[in-house]
């Protein structure tokens, strides 16, 4: 018997934290954020409202909300510093890779850099969650030597997001469609990112740092890296009568097929119904429902040979796709929604402390004698 029991790899089903923040019921397929469920706050709430109950804890009355929404949308406004950092990055850069670094700049210019009290760490929180998506629409521009588009107060944080993306004010159902997916992205328990998070917050290193080491582990394609490769897939394929052979293709050839299966939900993503319903409905306003259709065939031949279930990312790309976001985006978008349970997660690490360092179960070879180097041959 080992000296300390060891868990199942990946540490599948290992309980690291308490947490108020999310609950998920694997069993049931279901997910609350602070005990309402996902099903009432992608019905009724606004990405703004669900920030707010996750860093709160609780509901914002109506006069917290306008509160709220007045704070975030004013931090819209980027240090002069991160522009000027962004523009001497290759334009090639990796859109993830530039937001850790516009991250670490906005570090180096916040007051509070060196704090981790509460109301620090709640300033900072704010600051990241209003100004990730305004980090990346502006890299965009200047990656294509384009113009920055400024930023507005007036706008929600989805429709001044696809307003910087695009010069143009979008109208209600699309950004209501884009406030959907990032109230589902916003939180989501102990995933890779923000348990990577805390074990950074653990360390009392500080909020950005936390975020930082978060950005870099989202950016994986078993993670949040997986929404952009699951549209090159679809484009792949291309049309609907192709999809069948495509996917039995890729699976006879022992293919991970992005988007699909998930470590906790293992009877499907509850998240998903919500974000299947955006993609149709807008595939069908805009005249092109081709890429539902050739998803809706990937679904059906994945859970019929594999009984895998589309998780968040799998739809997330085709509605992506037709807000006509780059495909290089939805990744750092997935990390501009998730921002908010990271830092909720950072704040919870930092009120009650313990450094996070758990044990290796070695496995190399043991009590080795050591021979000179002259004498190796
Ligand atoms: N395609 C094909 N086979 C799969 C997939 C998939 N997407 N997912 C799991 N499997 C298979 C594995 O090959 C393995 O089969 P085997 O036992 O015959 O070798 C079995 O299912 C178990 O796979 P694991 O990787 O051990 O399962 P785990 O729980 O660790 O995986 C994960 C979870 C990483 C998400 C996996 O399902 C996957 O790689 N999916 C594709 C990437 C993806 O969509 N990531 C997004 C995650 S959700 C999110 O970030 C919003």
């Amino acid at each position: 018997m080992p000296e300390h029991p060891v868990p199942k790899a990946g540490l599948e089903g290992v309980i690291a934290s308490d947490t108020a923040i999310c609950n998920v019921d694997e069993e049931k397929s279901e997910l609350y954020y602070r005990g309402y469920s996902i099903t009432d706050l992608a019905r009724h709430s606004t990405f703004e409202e669900t920030a707010f109950l996750l860093l709160e804890g609780k509901l914002p009355s109506a006069k917290e909300l306008k509160e709220f929404h007045k704070t975030l949308s004013a931090a819209r406004q980027l240090p002069a510093e991160v522009e000027e950092v962004l523009r001497w990055l290759p334009p090639a850069t990796d859109p993830m890779d530039a937001l850790k670094v516009a991250v670490g700049v906005l570090e180096a210019t916040s007051r509070e850099a060196d704090s981790n009290s509460f109301a620090d760490n709640r300033k900072k929180a704010i600051r990241l969650i209003s100004r990730m998506p305004v980090i990346i629409a502006a890299q965009y521009h200047i990656s294509r030597q384009k113009t920055v588009i400024k930023p507005r107060t007036d706008l929600s944080h989805a429709a001044n997001f696809l307003y910087m993306l695009h010069g143009k004010e979008p109208d209600d159902f699309t950004s209501k469609a884009l406030d959907t997916s990032l109230i589902l992205y916003a939180e989501h328990e102990l995933n890779a990112s923000t348990f990577a998070a805390r074990i950074t917050a653990s360390t009392l290193s500080d909020m950005h740092s936390a975020v930082i080491t978060a950005i870099g582990t989202l950016k994986g394609p078993l993670h949040g890296g997986a929404n952009e490769k699951a549209m090159e897939m679809l484009i792949e394929i291309g049309e609907p009568g192709k999809a069948e052979a495509w996917i039995q293709n890729a699976i006879s050839r022992k293919h991970r097929i992005m988007g699909f299966g998930h470590r906790v939900y293992k009877k499907g993503d509850p998240r998903n119904p919500f974000i299947k319903k955006i993609a149709g409905k807008l595939g069908r306003r805009l005249g092109n429902t081709r890429w539902f259709e050739i998803s809706e065939i990937v679904e059906k031949v994945i859970d019929r040979e594999k009984g895998l279930h589309p998780n968040l990312d799998f739809y997330s790309s085709s509605a992506y796709y037709l807000l006509d976001i780059p495909i290089s985006l939805y990744t750092p978008l997935f990390a501009a929604a998730r921002v908010t349970g990271w830092t909720a997660h950072i704040m919870e690490q930092h009120a009650d402390n313990r450094l996070i360092r758990p044990r290796g179960n070695y496995t190399g070879p043991k009590k080795r004698k050591y021979v000179p180097l002259k004498k190796r041959g």
